[in-house]
């Protein structure tokens, strides 16, 4: 019989999939499905983009592993003033996507991986792939669901043999929040030579419009990735980039011939296009599409707290952590994240997903909603006509998340 590997035959699809599936599924059957589940960017790709992926389409030849010279350039440059290092094109790998760039991260880094909880999806399965020992650590909501200096502090304190790497992810899916106290962090990561993943998809999505990155105080053990997915849509592109400090140059070595022997190099009209992502000033755009995220935000925010459910407000990306335990004190029967889930979208046809899949205990009533079910591009047409973002404009513009969050306030009220 055909043997699996032990440590690939328990890796299950991501929530996420599944939901999206079930939801699918549904509306076919013609039910409305208010899908807060999914995260991806409701926004267009900036024309400057689009098109230039269109006079690209000739561009046929395979590119070098680390990716196009020049695009390498632009996202130093960019990274060289966002997270206030001098970086040039030799510390940038480019890859499809930056999921696949964490994942060969975690394959050449021999280290015990530190995760927060609630931590993204991804980064767990992937260190049981290469079979790296995974630390979780709690972290609470009046933390803003992230890691303390002194939690971090007291890990490293055990096992001092091993070395260890930390991903950090602010803003942060699941949870919305950016990190309280990075430079705190990163005098504790700088004790201990903890070398650190700074997952910043969500980077520019910050509602503070501030740039927050560990890299500013810790940038010689900080490995940046980063690329065009979040906020700027462009997730099916599948380019990523990882930008490495000339310190941790030893993994980027061990990286090139690793990405040669898999996925060789990024599609070349995709690399020529992003050129225009990191070269051309996107900033009314990333104005207006952050404008729209911190109303909706506030809006469910509002909702929400109004009937007793626990979450933060958002301070960047498209993502809020719902702790339902205290509205739903009576329900015993819903004893689980998931089962609130799937009771949720079988009753109500709201889709969100598990805090579970983010590391919470399966018993905890913590859930993640994405705030992106509307037309990104009549939003931004709307919104840059000076109309002020407010309920009605949710109302109007995005529909299927007033009415979702209206009715999922319904359901509360009715099973409280
Ligand atoms: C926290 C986080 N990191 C990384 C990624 C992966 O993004 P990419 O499309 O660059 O692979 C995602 C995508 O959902 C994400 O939410």
């Amino acid at each position: 019989m055909t043997k699996i590997r032990e440590n690939l035959a328990n890796i299950k699809a991501s929530s996420t999939l599944a939901i999206n599936e079930y939801s699918k599924k549904l509306e076919s059957e013609g039910r409305e499905i208010f899908k807060f589940g999914l995260g991806q960017s409701p926004f267009p790709i900036p024309e400057v983009m689009v098109n230039e992926l269109k006079n690209n389409a000739h561009q046929k030849d395979y590119l070098s592993v680390a990716g196009l010279k020049e695009l390498r350039e632009s996202i130093a440059k960019y990274h060289s003033y966002k997270n206030k290092n001098i970086y040039n094109e030799k510390n940038v790998i480019i890859g499809p996507g930056s999921k696949e760039l964490i994942f060969q991260l975690q394959l050449v880094i021999d280290a015990e991986l530190i995760l927060p909880i609630p931590s993204w999806v991804s980064y767990e399965p992937q260190a049981n792939i290469v079979k790296n020992d995974v630390i979780w650590i709690e972290t609470n909501f009046e933390e803003n669901w992230h890691l303390t200096p002194e939690k971090l502090a007291n890990q490293c304190k055990t096992n001092k043999d091993k070395e260890k790497l930390l991903i950090l992810n602010s803003p942060n899916n699941p949870s919305g929040t950016i990190h309280p106290d990075l430079e705190g962090l990163s005098k504790i990561a700088k004790m201990y030579k903890v070398i650190v993943i700074s997952d910043e998809i969500y980077g520019e999505l910050s509602y503070s419009g501030s740039y927050q990155s560990i890299s500013h105080y810790y940038s010689e053990g900080t490995i940046i990735t980063s690329g065009i997915s979040k906020w700027c849509g462009a997730g099916g592109w599948r380019l990523g980039a990882a930008i490495f400090p000339n310190e941790l140059s030893i993994i980027k070595r061990a990286m090139e011939p690793l990405a040669s022997e898999t996925f060789s190099a990024v599609s070349s009209p995709i690399q020529f296009a992003t050129i225009k992502a990191y070269s051309e000033d996107h900033s009314n755009y990333i104005s207006i599409t952050r404008k729209i995220f911190i109303s909706i935000s506030n809006f469910i925010h509002q909702k929400l707290t109004f009937v007793g459910v626990k979450c933060l407000k958002a301070e960047g990306g498209f993502y809020m952590l719902c702790d339902f335990t205290s509205v739903l004190k009576k329900t015993t029967a819903i004893n689980s994240s998931k089962k609130l889930c799937n009771i949720l979208l079988e009753e109500i046809g709201f889709a969100m997903l598990p805090g579970s899949d983010f590391g919470f205990k399966e018993n905890y009533l913590i859930c993640r909603i994405a705030f992106v079910d509307f037309d990104g591009k009549n939003a931004i047409s709307v919104a840059s006509q000076n109309k002020e973002i407010d309920e009605r404009f949710i109302r109007e513009n995005c529909p299927k998340i007033h009415k979702g969050i209206e009715k999922l306030i319904n359901w509360i009220i009715k099973n409280q």
